[in-house]
């Protein structure tokens, strides 16, 4: 991207000269990159307008996720989570970022026990006692796009299946409470392993997290294997999302040949995952959807 002269409005959109906002910051960014690390490049940094549309999404997001939690019980069938998610969001204005995203048939994902992501809804899928189930809602309210899952416990689960919830959660908070602006994003990654290991389980490893906000999937690729002290530097005004997709056993999937989508753990073991919404701010982060 070309600079602006110092005297020019800023890049940001601040309206300021660029001298007195974006231009100190630039040139730290290139000192980083200088010495070979990995920047994000100015799209990937929100301005204050982007980020309050981005929030008005987000509450969509939100609204659908606590209606599905306030009715999600044994007998439900996967469809009717779907039925619910298309009424909300059509109520609202807004448009499921899901439906028709790379041919994906409905508006949310739902994926049970032994599947680990990308669950298509159905009439046939019954929710049954004991079921653990990730409910995964994505929403664009004009252009602007928020991402967010839960974890469902219906009836009474077993202890092994609630510990995997509840640990999976608890990864995501240890990798939440290491982003920070002029960290690195391996920061985060480096916490999530570390908990899942910790209670051995292990970490799906081909699918991962990604930046957010103008378009459903942006840089970065957010993975939660990388070290501390790499990755892409983290900067007030990045969002992105942590949703690590933790195993009970091996961390091998499968993608399921007959729908092209739903993926299941190799080992047939169950799989959790969580998913916020996170934005990089000048002093630490700030939670944008859950
Ligand atoms: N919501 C998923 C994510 O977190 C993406 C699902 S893509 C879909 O990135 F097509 F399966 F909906
Ligand atoms: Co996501």
């Amino acid at each position: 991207m070309q600079l602006p002269e110092r005297n020019q409005p800023c890049w940001c959109g601040s309206g300021r000269k660029y001298k007195k906002c974006h231009w100190a910051f630039d040139e730290k960014l290139k000192m980083y990159e200088n010495q070979g690390i990995l920047v994000p490049s100015h799209e990937l940094i929100k301005t204050p307008e982007q980020i309050e549309k981005i929030k008005e999404s987000a509450k969509i997001n939100i609204a659908i996720l606590d209606y599905v939690a306030d009715h999600i019980q044994e007998g439900v069938t996967t469809q009717e989570i779907d039925n619910w998610v298309a009424k909300i969001t059509k109520e609202a204005g807004a448009v499921a970022a899901p439906l028709g995203y790379e041919g994906f048939p409905k508006s949310v994902c739902t994926s049970i026990n032994e599947q680990v992501c990308h669950g298509i809804p159905s009439e046939d899928v019954a929710l049954k006692n004991g079921d653990i189930i990730n409910v995964d809602v994505s929403t664009i309210l004009d252009g602007y796009y928020s991402d967010s899952s839960r974890m469902f416990c219906i009836g009474q689960v077993s202890p092994e299946k609630q510990k995997l919830v509840d640990v999976t959660r608890e990864c995501v908070e240890k990798g939440l409470a290491k982003v920070k602006p002029w960290g690195y994003l391996g920061d985060m990654s480096q916490a999530v392993h570390e908990h899942a290991q910790a209670n051995g389980y292990s970490v799906v490893r081909e699918i991962g997290g990604h930046g957010i906000g103008l378009d459903f999937h942006e840089d970065p690729w957010v993975g939660y294997t990388q070290q501390a002290g790499t990755g892409m530097l983290l900067v007030p005004g990045m969002m992105f999302t942590i949703e690590p997709m933790i195993n009970m056993g091996s961390y091998e999937i499968y993608v399921d040949d007959s729908d092209g989508w739903s993926v299941y753990t190799e080992d047939g073991l169950p799989s959790a995952q969580w998913e916020i919404m996170v934005l990089v701010t000048e002093n630490g982060y700030e939670v944008i959807c859950y």
